[in-house]
């Protein structure tokens, strides 16, 4: 394990990467995604980190995967986290394409996402294949968080969501990419979609904190796509989440109750309209 290869940012007060990489084994780090500036004001006395996911591309934009973010997206909602979030440690996703060809994009795109968001890391997906980015993008002084198990860039290669750790070759590849990731230098990984035995043992295995997604208690941590978590999701809900809250139905009420006062001409009333003062009051 590295833990010099991680950059300090503690003079802002937000919690660095480096805090992080030292809670293994300690309270749980708290984690959710956000890709807007009022969510991340709302979320951020309540986290320890925020991730800008590339899931963006499906919650807030409605594309069927991961595989529609683009890095100036990415840019933009890191932007907007950023301005909400003071406190929390962000760390935004780098979208498919932008760093598994070569180790020379991958620093290129990790440099435009920390430069141009002022974000403290990035993340990004894959284990053995990947280890070289990683290295590089460490070596180059930006801390990397790794996301191993199912990897949500994969799913068209892999005919869909594929839950990890069935077998016994596929725990031990799932073995190498976690080791693989420590070695390169990343300060945490996230390990999504797999059989609870194999991530809790991952999680004792390695010296960098875990974080878990539909993965096991035992992690290190846990984090949940935010629209998931407070019940927003119109789509598909995976059997991982659970629902803190029901906001879908909370804004469906809404819309409707504001459509009956419109067209029964009950809004706007008299406290939402400006008249004119009377003169000398
Ligand atoms: O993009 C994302 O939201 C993620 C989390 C699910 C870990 O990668």
């Amino acid at each position: 394990m590295n833990l010099l290869s991680t950059v300090s940012t503690g003079a802002t007060g937000r919690t660095t990467p480096l805090e992080l990489q030292y809670r293994k084994g300690g309270t749980p780090i708290v984690c959710l995604t956000a890709y807007t500036y009022p969510i991340a004001k709302l979320l951020d006395p309540h986290v320890d980190l925020l991730l800008v996911g590339d899931s963006v591309a499906m919650v807030l934009y409605g594309h069927e995967n991961t595989l529609g973010a683009t890095l100036d997206m990415m840019i933009a909602h890191g932007q907007a986290v950023m301005r909400g979030a003071k406190d929390a440690c962000v760390v935004v996703d780098m979208p498919a394409g932008s760093y598994e060809h070569s180790v020379e994009t991958a620093v290129r795109a990790a440099r435009r996402l920390i430069e141009e968001t002022g974000c403290s890391a990035v993340k990004l997906e894959g284990g053995v294949d990947v280890a070289p980015q990683i290295s590089a993008i460490v070596r180059a002084g930006i801390p990397v968080m790794g996301h191993i198990g199912l990897q949500p860039q994969s799913v068209e290669k892999e005919g869909g969501y594929k839950i990890k750790g069935k077998t016994d070759e596929d725990v031990a590849a799932l073995i190498r990419d976690a080791e693989a990731v420590e070695k390169a230098g990343a300060f945490s990984v996230v390990i999504e979609g797999t059989i609870e035995r194999v991530a809790a043992d991952i999680t004792a295995r390695i010296g960098i904190p875990t974080i878990g997604i539909g993965a096991s208690v035992a992690c290190d941590g846990q984090i949940l796509v935010i629209d998931d978590a407070i019940g927003l999701t119109v789509d598909r809900v995976p059997k991982f989440v659970k629902e803190y809250a029901k906001l879908r139905d909370m804004v469906s009420d809404a819309a409707a109750s504001y459509a009956g006062d419109v067209r029964s001409h009950r809004f706007p009333e008299s406290a939402h309209v400006f008249g004119l003062k009377a003169k000398g009051a």
